[in-house]
């Protein structure tokens, strides 16, 4: 059988069920399972496949059709160009959040910064794509997940970074010292939205990472109060947020001694990732 005709049947069975990236995901399927590479895609080889490999790449298929993401069948997401273990206690690593780690290095970059605080690490792909980037720095991670954070410490290991700390806790509640820059991708999903979600994401994002109160907005509340404690005057928080919160969350870091200085769209041309440094206060 031709490559091209395996890979026919796949997309096909992807597209019946409206699966936006068919294509990518079917070659991605293809490849990790025959052990392919793009040029056998574009040479077009024949296979004969062993019974073996038929009966993975069907429960594959079978597996993504039911609606499982390719990254929690594999166990495993590229982020920023690293490769990260996923697993149920972890958010799936998203293409938008490399967003975040390049403000962060741009400003890591400008300013000479070195002491980072990330709130919400979940997998660790954010911190360990900033530190892998930037030369001199040190990190605190914080989650309230344990599993979370003995998953992101491996991920971290894996990748061969040094210089951080990962720690549980509830946000910065046990932390008594303060840092250059802060980030934080944390739960923004309104609690009654979350069953209208994709099936991809309400079954298998943890609830924990998804979940941001009545309003979405409540973890922005306390890493913003905790966070005018914890960053040093001129210092700078950068946060991912969902395309309807600048607004909200704008006011909330106004409130907390905050000057929004820039909004970031993502690929879809929303607002995504919003910056802000903490205003110098005269004594
Ligand atoms: C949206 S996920 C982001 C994970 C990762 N940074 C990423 O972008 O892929 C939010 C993370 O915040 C953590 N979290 C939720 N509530 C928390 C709290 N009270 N204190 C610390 N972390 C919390 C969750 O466990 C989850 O890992």
């Amino acid at each position: 059988m031709l490559l091209s005709e395996i890979h026919r049947n796949t997309k096909e069975k992807f597209d019946e069920l409206k699966i936006q990236t068919s294509e990518i995901e079917s070659r991605t399927i293809i490849k990790k399972i025959l052990g392919l590479s793009d040029k056998d895609f574009i040479m077009d080889i024949k296979i004969s496949l062993s019974n073996k490999e038929s009966e993975y790449l069907s429960k594959v298929i079978l597996q993504r059709l039911s609606g499982k993401p390719l990254s929690r069948i594999f166990g495993s997401k590229e982020f920023f160009s690293m490769k990260f273990d996923i697993n149920e206690f972890v958010l799936d690593p998203r293409p938008e959040s490399e967003i975040l780690v390049e403000k962060t290095l741009d400003l890591i970059q400008e300013n000479n910064l070195k002491s980072i605080l990330e709130f919400g690490v979940g997998s660790g792909c954010i911190i360990a794509a900033i530190l892998s980037n930037s030369i001199g720095t040190k990190a605190v991670g914080i989650d309230i997940s344990e599993k979370a954070i003995m998953t992101a410490k491996s991920n971290l290991i894996k990748n061969g970074i040094k210089n951080f700390d990962l720690i549980v806790g509830d946000w910065g509640s046990s932390l008594d010292r303060s840092f250059d820059i802060i980030v934080s991708n944390p739960p923004y999903i309104k609690s009654n939205d979350i069953k209208n979600l994709d099936k991809n994401v309400k079954d298998h994002d943890p609830l924990i990472s998804l979940d941001g109160g009545c309003d979405g907005l409540d973890c922005f509340r306390v890493i913003a109060n905790q966070g005018a404690h914890l960053i040093k005057d001129e210092g700078y928080i950068l946060v991912e947020i969902g395309h309807d919160q600048t607004k909200g969350v704008e006011k909330i870091f106004e409130n907390n001694d905050f000057l929004l200085i820039n909004k970031v769209k993502d690929y879809s041309k929303l607002d995504r990732v919003l910056i802000f440094v903490k205003k110098k206060i005269k004594k």
